[in-house]
Protein backbone atom coordinates (compact mmCIF):
# COMPACT_ATOMS: atom_id res chain seq x y z
CA UNK A 1 0.00 0.00 0.00
CA UNK A 2 1.14 3.61 -0.24
CA UNK A 3 0.29 6.00 2.34
CA UNK A 4 -2.54 4.26 4.22
CA UNK A 5 -0.82 1.57 6.43
CA UNK A 6 -3.36 -0.92 8.36
CA UNK A 7 -2.24 -2.90 11.13
CA UNK A 8 -4.38 -5.14 13.62
CA UNK A 9 -4.79 -5.67 17.43
CA UNK A 10 -7.35 -8.46 18.40
CA UNK A 11 -10.57 -6.97 16.49
CA UNK A 12 -9.32 -3.35 15.99
CA UNK A 13 -8.76 -2.32 12.73
CA UNK A 14 -6.12 0.64 12.84
CA UNK A 15 -5.93 2.80 10.19
CA UNK A 16 -2.68 5.34 9.67
CA UNK A 17 -2.73 8.26 7.43
CA UNK A 18 1.00 7.44 6.80
CA UNK A 19 2.78 11.10 4.52
CA UNK A 20 4.41 12.76 7.41
CA UNK A 21 6.81 14.73 4.84
CA UNK A 22 3.64 16.69 3.59
CA UNK A 23 1.91 16.64 6.96
CA UNK A 24 -0.21 14.05 5.69
CA UNK A 25 -1.77 15.92 3.19
CA UNK A 26 -4.68 13.80 1.40
CA UNK A 27 -4.23 12.61 -2.44
CA UNK A 28 -7.06 11.48 -4.64
CA UNK A 29 -4.68 7.76 -4.03
CA UNK A 30 -5.06 8.04 -0.26
CA UNK A 31 -8.25 8.80 -0.39
CA UNK A 32 -8.76 5.73 -2.84
CA UNK A 33 -6.89 3.60 -0.06
CA UNK A 34 -8.65 4.60 2.85
CA UNK A 35 -11.85 3.93 0.94
CA UNK A 36 -11.29 0.34 -0.11
CA UNK A 37 -9.73 -0.11 3.79
CA UNK A 38 -13.17 1.23 5.23
CA UNK A 39 -15.54 -1.06 2.89
CA UNK A 40 -13.49 -4.36 3.47
CA UNK A 41 -13.62 -3.37 7.21
CA UNK A 42 -17.34 -2.75 6.73
CA UNK A 43 -17.68 -6.46 5.42
CA UNK A 44 -15.50 -8.10 7.53
CA UNK A 45 -16.87 -9.37 10.87
CA UNK A 46 -13.69 -9.85 12.44
CA UNK A 47 -13.27 -5.59 12.28
CA UNK A 48 -15.60 -5.00 14.98
CA UNK A 49 -13.89 -1.20 15.28
CA UNK A 50 -12.02 1.16 13.66
CA UNK A 51 -8.76 3.49 14.60
CA UNK A 52 -8.10 6.34 12.69
CA UNK A 53 -4.50 7.98 13.31
CA UNK A 54 -1.88 9.38 11.79
CA UNK A 55 2.20 9.12 11.48
CA UNK A 56 4.40 11.86 13.32
CA UNK A 57 2.85 14.80 14.64
CA UNK A 58 0.27 15.87 12.44
CA UNK A 59 -2.83 13.94 12.02
CA UNK A 60 -3.39 15.64 8.43
CA UNK A 61 -3.00 19.05 6.80
CA UNK A 62 -6.32 17.96 4.68
CA UNK A 63 -6.80 17.92 0.90
CA UNK A 64 -3.11 18.03 -1.12
CA UNK A 65 -3.38 21.17 -2.71
CA UNK A 66 -1.78 19.94 -5.51
CA UNK A 67 -4.70 17.67 -6.27
CA UNK A 68 -6.89 20.86 -5.74
CA UNK A 69 -5.12 22.59 -8.45
CA UNK A 70 -5.26 19.48 -10.82
CA UNK A 71 -8.72 19.42 -10.51
CA UNK A 72 -8.94 23.00 -10.83
CA UNK A 73 -6.94 23.25 -14.14
CA UNK A 74 -9.21 20.43 -14.98
CA UNK A 75 -6.33 17.68 -15.44
CA UNK A 76 -8.36 15.36 -12.71
CA UNK A 77 -12.24 14.35 -13.60
CA UNK A 78 -14.92 14.18 -10.62
CA UNK A 79 -15.63 10.55 -11.77
CA UNK A 80 -12.20 9.70 -11.08
CA UNK A 81 -12.55 12.02 -7.58
CA UNK A 82 -12.28 9.01 -4.53
CA UNK A 83 -12.63 11.61 -1.83
CA UNK A 84 -16.57 10.85 -2.30
CA UNK A 85 -15.85 7.28 -2.09
CA UNK A 86 -13.93 7.50 1.02
CA UNK A 87 -16.61 10.44 2.48
CA UNK A 88 -19.55 8.08 1.50
CA UNK A 89 -17.56 4.94 2.99
CA UNK A 90 -16.94 6.59 6.16
CA UNK A 91 -20.59 8.66 7.11
CA UNK A 92 -22.13 5.59 6.38
CA UNK A 93 -19.95 3.39 8.36
CA UNK A 94 -22.15 1.07 10.76
CA UNK A 95 -18.95 0.23 13.25
CA UNK A 96 -18.13 2.31 15.62
CA UNK A 97 -14.60 4.45 14.55
CA UNK A 98 -12.56 6.19 17.06
CA UNK A 99 -9.99 8.87 16.14
CA UNK A 100 -6.62 9.33 17.69
CA UNK A 101 -5.32 12.92 16.12
CA UNK A 102 -1.27 13.37 17.01
CA UNK A 103 -1.74 17.02 16.00
CA UNK A 104 -2.94 19.35 13.55
CA UNK A 105 -5.92 18.74 11.44
CA UNK A 106 -6.92 20.87 8.95
CA UNK A 107 -10.01 20.62 6.36
CA UNK A 108 -11.24 16.98 6.24
CA UNK A 109 -8.91 16.70 8.98
CA UNK A 110 -11.21 17.74 11.13
CA UNK A 111 -14.92 17.30 9.16
CA UNK A 112 -13.98 13.90 9.17
CA UNK A 113 -13.90 13.91 12.95
CA UNK A 114 -17.60 14.89 12.58
CA UNK A 115 -18.20 10.96 11.52
CA UNK A 116 -16.21 9.43 14.09
CA UNK A 117 -17.60 8.12 17.02
CA UNK A 118 -15.44 8.90 19.83
CA UNK A 119 -12.53 11.37 19.38
CA UNK A 120 -9.07 11.87 21.63
CA UNK A 121 -6.65 14.44 21.11
CA UNK A 122 -3.14 15.11 21.49
CA UNK A 123 -2.54 18.12 23.90
CA UNK A 124 -0.78 19.61 20.63
CA UNK A 125 -3.85 18.80 18.44
CA UNK A 126 -5.16 21.75 16.45
CA UNK A 127 -8.27 22.12 14.51
CA UNK A 128 -9.32 24.07 11.42
CA UNK A 129 -11.92 24.11 8.65
CA UNK A 130 -10.13 27.16 6.64
CA UNK A 131 -12.49 26.38 3.13
CA UNK A 132 -13.17 30.25 2.46
CA UNK A 133 -9.39 31.13 2.98
CA UNK A 134 -9.29 28.64 -0.01
CA UNK A 135 -11.91 30.05 -1.70
CA UNK A 136 -13.68 27.03 -1.01
CA UNK A 137 -16.98 25.35 1.09
CA UNK A 138 -17.70 23.32 4.00
CA UNK A 139 -17.97 19.87 2.93
CA UNK A 140 -18.60 16.12 4.55
CA UNK A 141 -21.94 17.14 5.74
CA UNK A 142 -19.62 20.19 7.95
CA UNK A 143 -22.05 22.82 6.89
CA UNK A 144 -24.90 20.63 9.14
CA UNK A 145 -23.06 19.11 11.84
CA UNK A 146 -20.59 21.74 12.75
CA UNK A 147 -22.82 24.44 14.08
CA UNK A 148 -25.17 21.78 15.54
CA UNK A 149 -21.86 20.50 17.44
CA UNK A 150 -20.53 24.37 18.36
CA UNK A 151 -22.76 26.84 17.28
CA UNK A 152 -23.58 28.66 14.47
CA UNK A 153 -21.30 31.31 15.24
CA UNK A 154 -18.35 29.80 16.03
CA UNK A 155 -18.39 27.47 12.93
CA UNK A 156 -19.14 30.50 10.90
CA UNK A 157 -15.64 31.70 12.47
CA UNK A 158 -14.26 28.54 11.79
CA UNK A 159 -14.90 28.20 8.18
CA UNK A 160 -15.01 31.99 7.24
CA UNK A 161 -12.35 32.87 9.17
CA UNK A 162 -9.94 30.11 9.28
CA UNK A 163 -10.01 30.17 13.52
CA UNK A 164 -7.54 27.78 14.48
CA UNK A 165 -8.90 25.70 18.13
CA UNK A 166 -6.46 23.96 20.44
CA UNK A 167 -7.26 20.54 22.06
CA UNK A 168 -9.19 21.69 25.11
CA UNK A 169 -11.20 24.30 23.23
CA UNK A 170 -12.21 21.14 21.16
CA UNK A 171 -13.19 19.37 23.65
CA UNK A 172 -15.06 22.01 25.57
CA UNK A 173 -17.60 22.22 22.22
CA UNK A 174 -17.87 19.30 22.01
CA UNK A 175 -15.42 18.01 19.31
CA UNK A 176 -13.63 15.22 21.57
CA UNK A 177 -13.69 12.70 24.51
CA UNK A 178 -10.34 13.65 25.70
CA UNK A 179 -6.95 14.92 25.68
CA UNK A 180 -3.93 13.17 26.15
CA UNK A 181 -0.35 13.77 26.61
CA UNK A 182 1.14 12.79 23.14
CA UNK A 183 2.73 9.71 24.36
CA UNK A 184 -0.46 8.33 25.67
CA UNK A 185 -2.56 9.49 22.56
CA UNK A 186 -2.38 5.51 21.03
CA UNK A 187 -2.66 3.48 24.17
CA UNK A 188 -6.19 5.71 25.33
CA UNK A 189 -7.13 6.05 22.02
CA UNK A 190 -6.77 2.01 21.49
CA UNK A 191 -8.41 1.24 25.01
CA UNK A 192 -11.46 3.01 24.14
CA UNK A 193 -11.69 1.10 20.72
CA UNK A 194 -11.21 -2.62 22.47
CA UNK A 195 -13.89 -1.15 24.60
CA UNK A 196 -16.03 -0.90 22.30
CA UNK A 197 -15.16 -3.83 20.15
CA UNK A 198 -16.45 -6.01 23.10
CA UNK A 199 -19.60 -4.53 22.99
CA UNK A 200 -22.71 -6.02 21.35
CA UNK A 201 -22.21 -5.38 17.47
CA UNK A 202 -25.97 -4.96 16.59
CA UNK A 203 -27.08 -2.67 19.43
CA UNK A 204 -23.57 -0.53 18.62
CA UNK A 205 -24.50 -0.16 14.67
CA UNK A 206 -28.06 0.28 15.40
CA UNK A 207 -27.20 3.93 18.11
CA UNK A 208 -25.05 5.29 15.51
CA UNK A 209 -28.25 4.84 13.06
CA UNK A 210 -30.69 5.97 15.40
CA UNK A 211 -28.22 8.64 16.41
CA UNK A 212 -27.39 10.25 13.12
CA UNK A 213 -29.48 11.46 10.30
CA UNK A 214 -28.35 9.85 7.39
CA UNK A 215 -30.58 10.98 4.61
CA UNK A 216 -29.80 14.77 6.16
CA UNK A 217 -25.94 14.07 5.87
CA UNK A 218 -26.47 12.22 2.81
CA UNK A 219 -28.52 14.96 1.37
CA UNK A 220 -26.04 17.96 2.65
CA UNK A 221 -22.97 15.84 1.58
CA UNK A 222 -24.62 16.09 -2.24
CA UNK A 223 -25.28 19.66 -2.24
CA UNK A 224 -21.76 20.98 -0.38
CA UNK A 225 -20.19 18.33 -3.25
CA UNK A 226 -21.74 21.06 -6.38
CA UNK A 227 -21.23 24.39 -4.85
CA UNK A 228 -17.37 22.51 -3.79
CA UNK A 229 -16.62 21.55 -7.80
CA UNK A 230 -17.83 24.70 -8.72
CA UNK A 231 -15.81 26.71 -6.19
CA UNK A 232 -12.98 24.34 -7.09
CA UNK A 233 -12.88 25.55 -10.72
CA UNK A 234 -13.26 29.57 -9.88
CA UNK A 235 -10.42 32.02 -10.33
CA UNK A 236 -11.07 32.70 -6.61
CA UNK A 237 -9.78 29.44 -5.75
CA UNK A 238 -6.71 29.11 -8.35
CA UNK A 239 -5.35 32.05 -7.11
CA UNK A 240 -5.05 30.48 -3.34
CA UNK A 241 -3.88 27.61 -4.70
CA UNK A 242 -1.12 29.15 -6.70
CA UNK A 243 -0.63 31.65 -3.43
CA UNK A 244 -0.01 28.36 -1.76
CA UNK A 245 2.53 26.83 -4.19
CA UNK A 246 4.34 30.50 -4.35
CA UNK A 247 4.12 30.61 -0.70
CA UNK A 248 2.93 33.69 -0.47
CA UNK A 249 -0.71 34.96 0.81
CA UNK A 250 -3.38 34.83 -1.74
CA UNK A 251 -4.78 38.28 -3.43
CA UNK A 252 -8.46 38.43 -3.67
CA UNK A 253 -8.94 42.07 -3.83
CA UNK A 254 -9.57 41.57 -8.12
CA UNK A 255 -12.56 39.31 -7.60
N1 LIG B 1 -1.23 19.78 0.30
C1 LIG B 1 -0.04 19.50 -0.25
N2 LIG B 1 1.13 19.66 0.39
C2 LIG B 1 1.07 20.10 1.65
C3 LIG B 1 -0.14 20.42 2.29
C4 LIG B 1 -1.35 20.22 1.55
N3 LIG B 1 -2.53 20.45 2.09
N4 LIG B 1 0.13 20.86 3.54
C5 LIG B 1 1.47 20.81 3.68
N5 LIG B 1 2.04 20.36 2.55
C6 LIG B 1 3.45 20.16 2.27
C7 LIG B 1 4.17 21.49 2.05
O1 LIG B 1 4.02 21.91 0.70
C8 LIG B 1 5.58 21.11 2.39
O2 LIG B 1 6.14 20.41 1.31
P1 LIG B 1 7.69 20.68 0.89
O3 LIG B 1 8.48 20.29 2.10
O4 LIG B 1 7.89 19.77 -0.29
O5 LIG B 1 7.77 22.15 0.58
C9 LIG B 1 5.42 20.10 3.54
O6 LIG B 1 4.09 19.61 3.42
C10 LIG B 1 5.56 20.73 4.90
O7 LIG B 1 4.64 21.83 4.99
P2 LIG B 1 5.06 23.28 5.50
O8 LIG B 1 4.05 24.27 4.99
O9 LIG B 1 6.49 23.57 5.18
O10 LIG B 1 4.91 23.08 7.09
P3 LIG B 1 4.47 24.13 8.18
O11 LIG B 1 4.65 23.44 9.49
O12 LIG B 1 5.15 25.45 7.95
O13 LIG B 1 2.92 24.37 7.93
C11 LIG B 1 0.64 23.75 7.51
C12 LIG B 1 2.00 23.30 8.03
C13 LIG B 1 -0.25 22.52 7.50
C14 LIG B 1 0.06 24.82 8.47
C15 LIG B 1 0.76 24.36 6.11
O14 LIG B 1 1.50 23.47 5.32
C16 LIG B 1 -0.57 24.59 5.45
O15 LIG B 1 -1.23 25.58 5.71
N6 LIG B 1 -0.97 23.67 4.55
C17 LIG B 1 -2.20 23.80 3.80
C18 LIG B 1 -3.37 23.38 4.63
C19 LIG B 1 -4.64 23.49 3.85
O16 LIG B 1 -5.06 24.56 3.48
N7 LIG B 1 -5.26 22.33 3.58
C20 LIG B 1 -6.47 22.21 2.79
C21 LIG B 1 -7.65 22.33 3.67
S1 LIG B 1 -9.15 22.16 2.75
Amino acid sequence: MGHIAEARTGAVLAVTIARPDKKNALTNAMYGELADTLERARHDPSVRCVLITAAGDTFTAGNDLGDFAAIAAGALDRADMQVHRFLAALSTFEKPIVAAVPGLAVGIGTTMLLHCDLVVLSETATLSVPFVDLALVPEAASSLLLQARIGYVQAFAMFALGERIDAHTAMSWGLANRVVPPDELMSQAMAAATMLADKPPGALAQTKRLMRDAEAIAGRMKAEMVAFEDRLKSPEAREAFAAFAERRKPDFSGF
